[in-house]
């Protein structure tokens, strides 16, 4: 820990808040008001202030508050004696992607404060120590790396890749860790805090239609999808939308067209396959222009490493071709890979005996409970979500779920922390 940034207090609030109140504060911040929900990228004014409320949120709990190296923040209810080891740690973030839905993220950080509550007002007074943990960049919207903050706590990510990683604007990550008093010589693995970590429980709201299938407002997670992001660039020649022939041109804006359909083929013909293009840049995108170049990111996951890493070559080797053939050629970079995860199943076990009705689902959405996983025990509690719609405005929870969810937490911490 590097910094406090909220005050330990010994005044404990003895109010028990509701998820949906708590989600209530924070529904002004970070609205998107051309793509519709809400737009909170690390480090954007929306995505600090949601810190700042956070911070507030736990400081009037009595919680301490610290943020690490790698700018995620700890919000700490020490026990007497305040030894940190074998905690209990739940949260989980409060950025967002472009256009994204209220909920993930900021549903399992104000289900965290609410099961604090929930606790707080129970007694005896836990055994173990508890943190809620708010972590940076779970999306990789800003600097194109999901889960950088856990990435970086676990080693999982090079600090100087991480370092040198740019956001759309051409700011590095260094910078922008910088320019929020984050030192960026200190980010990268910290084994002094993994070590405090007995087990992590992360809540999230149900990405897809699981819940809604089973009719239940809550499940215990089993597994992650394994997944990966990789960049494509294109290159042909820029030149005049009117002057140049259909038969002169080295366009790569109809060859990254054609390797998206690919794409979604190449998914198609694979079972449990998922593969999406979802962002895609031309340079430099005017009107009347044919681009230089088209850089676009594609989204791969399956079950199987092995499989994801096959379809990848394939798509690559399709597009090879059909860069060629429109005169064009083509680079591949990997951006990050997150093998399939299989939850703790002694913890998942804790978690059955605390939530019986509970269903075990798997998961196709990354989390940074998935990268905690490769080093200390962990497990994702599910809130029902009766869109099955994410990462879109139309995302949603009903009030009494999310009560539900918090109570399903506090149920779960309750039994790791005595
Ligand atoms: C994050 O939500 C992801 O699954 O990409
Ligand atoms: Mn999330
Ligand atoms: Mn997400």
């Amino acid at each position: 820990m590097t910094r406090t940034t909220g005050a330990s207090s010994n005044k404990t609030s003895t109010t028990t808040a509701t998820v949906t109140g708590l989600m209530s504060d924070i529904a002004g911040t970070g609205t998107d008001p051309l793509r519709g929900g809400y737009t909170r990228p690390v480090y954007s004014t929306a995505e600090l202030d949601l810190r700042t409320w956070f911070i507030d949120q736990a400081t009037k709990r009595g919680l301490s508050v610290e943020t690490d190296r790698n700018g995620a923040i700890w919000a700490w209810w020490d026990i007497p004696g305040g030894n940190r080891s074998n905690s209990i740690v739940t949260g989980s973030h409060l950025d967002s992607v472009p256009g994204g839905g209220p909920f993930d993220g900021p549903l399992g950080v104000a289900a965290a404060l609410a099961a604090v509550d929930i606790l707080k007002a129970r007694s005896p007074i836990p055994k173990r120590p508890l943190a809620i943990a708010v972590f940076p960049e779970e999306e990789g919207s800003r600097f194109g790396v999901a889960c950088l903050g856990s990435r970086l706590l676990t080693g999982a990510i090079d600090p100087n890749k991480a370092r040198n990683l740019r956001d759309p604007d051409g700011n590095t990550f260094a910078d922008i860790a910088m320019a929020n008093a984050l030192d960026p010589r200190y980010i990268g693995r910290d084994d002094q805090l993994l070590g405090q970590i007995g087990a992590f429980v992360e809540l999230h709201v149900e990405q897809g239609r699981g819940l809604i299938d089973l009719d239940q407002p809550v499940a215990i997670a089993s597994s992650i999808l394994g997944h990966g992001r990789w960049r494509l660039s294109i290159h042909g020649q820029g030149n005049h939308a009117g002057t140049t022939l259909m038969a002169d041109r080295n366009d790569p804006m109809v060859a990254a067209s054609r390797v998206v359909v690919t794409i979604r083929d190449a998914a198609r013909n694979q079972p449990h396959a998922r593969a999406t293009v979802g962002r895609l840049q031309p340079v430099p995108s005017g009107t009347n222009v044919i681009a230089s170049r088209v850089d676009f990111w594609l989204d791969v996951r399956h079950p199987e490493d092995a499989i994801t890493a096959s379809l990848v070559e394939a798509i690559h080797h399709e597009a090879r071709l059909i860069a060629a053939d429109e005169g064009c050629t083509v680079e591949l970079t990997e951006e990050s890979l997150s093998p399939t995860v299989h939850f703790d199943p002694g913890l998942q076990k804790q978690l059955q005996l605390a939530l019986p009705e509970a269903p075990i689902l798997d998961t196709g959405a990354g989390h940074d409970a998935g990268v905690l996983a490769a080093l200390v025990p962990t497990a994702m509690v599910f809130v029902r979500n009766p869109s099955g719609i994410s990462h879109s405005p139309e995302e949603h929870v009903v009030d009494e779920d999310a009560e539900l969810g918090a109570q399903a937490l506090a149920e779960a911490l309750a039994t790791l922390m005595n």
